[in-house]
């Protein structure tokens, strides 16, 4: 009987797969993958066909309806089928459509989760985004919403954390940055922009809020997350961030 796999390949760096994760790619007949899947975690799966489902910045989009037929079809015809995603497949991922899709077939699926880009960046920054007496509450959100969605409330619910982590969202940095200084977000409030987290090119940039509103960010080549809170104002000491109007990149 055929079963999906819907993998989670982590942020960027091969080696932060999980071990199952490793063990379905090397025995996998088919991956259907994102398109930021690093090469060396493809290469794990030495006897499958490879297939890129990936979207990007809306540039290269394959369309969900074409990767749910493409994932039931390969359920018909192979045994072990993964569907590897970036970062964990749970999160702004879509999986849950997949997931649904393969159920209306009544095919059998599985999770596999990874290690998401937040998290991935808080670890990087060595800053936990939780802290005694600073941090209790982390908001994972997006501003994105697709084609015929309502908007994202995500706004109330950044107020209400006080660590908050932003998928998809460093395009809209300064209208963010400018909403959550209008909400009462203390404009001094640290941000941390971390571009392909974990790989080789890893970029880190620290700023406030304030100066995020004012300062164009450079132009992004990788994915970007955002982190913004108290718990980041040591790191971006640390870092040398000067004072609240400038970026500096680590
Ligand atoms: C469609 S979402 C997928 C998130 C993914 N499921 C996860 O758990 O990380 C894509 C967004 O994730 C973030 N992202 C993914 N990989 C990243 C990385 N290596 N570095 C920084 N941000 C990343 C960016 O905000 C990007 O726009």
């Amino acid at each position: 009987m055929a079963k999906v796999y819907l993998v989670g390949a982590g942020p960027g760096a091969p080696d932060l797969l999980t071990l199952r994760a490793a063990r379905l790619l090397e025995s996998a007949d088919v991956v259907l993958h994102d398109a930021l899947v690093h090469p060396e975690t493809l290469a794990l799966a030495k006897r499958a066909r490879l297939v890129n489902v990936g979207k990007r910045y809306g540039k290269v989009s394959t369309e969900q309806r074409f990767i749910h037929r493409a994932l039931v079809e390969a359920a018909r015809k192979h045994a072990v089928v993964v569907r590897l995603k970036g970062g964990d497949p749970m999160l702004f991922g879509r999986a849950q459509e997949e997931l649904d899709a393969l159920a209306a077939e009544g095919i059998e699926a599985e999770v596999v989760p990874g290690v998401t880009a937040a998290l991935a960046a808080a670890a990087t920054l060595r800053t936990s985004l939780t802290r005694r007496g600073v941090a209790r509450t982390v908001a994972f959100l997006t501003p994105r919403v697709g084609r015929g969605e309502t908007a994202s409330e995500w706004l109330p619910a950044a107020m209400a954390a006080d660590s908050v982590a932003l998928y998809m969202a460093a395009g809209a940095a300064a209208s963010i940055a400018g909403a959550l200084i209008d909400a009462g977000k203390p404009a001094d409030t640290p941000v941390a922009l971390v571009e392909d987290a974990t790989l080789a090119g890893e970029v880190r940039t620290f700023t406030t809020l304030a100066a995020l509103r004012v300062v164009a960010l450079p132009p992004a080549s990788g994915p970007v997350v955002m982190l913004v809170g108290e718990v980041l104002r040591e790191s971006a000491r640390a870092a040398g961030h000067p004072d609240s109007a400038s970026l500096r990149s680590a």
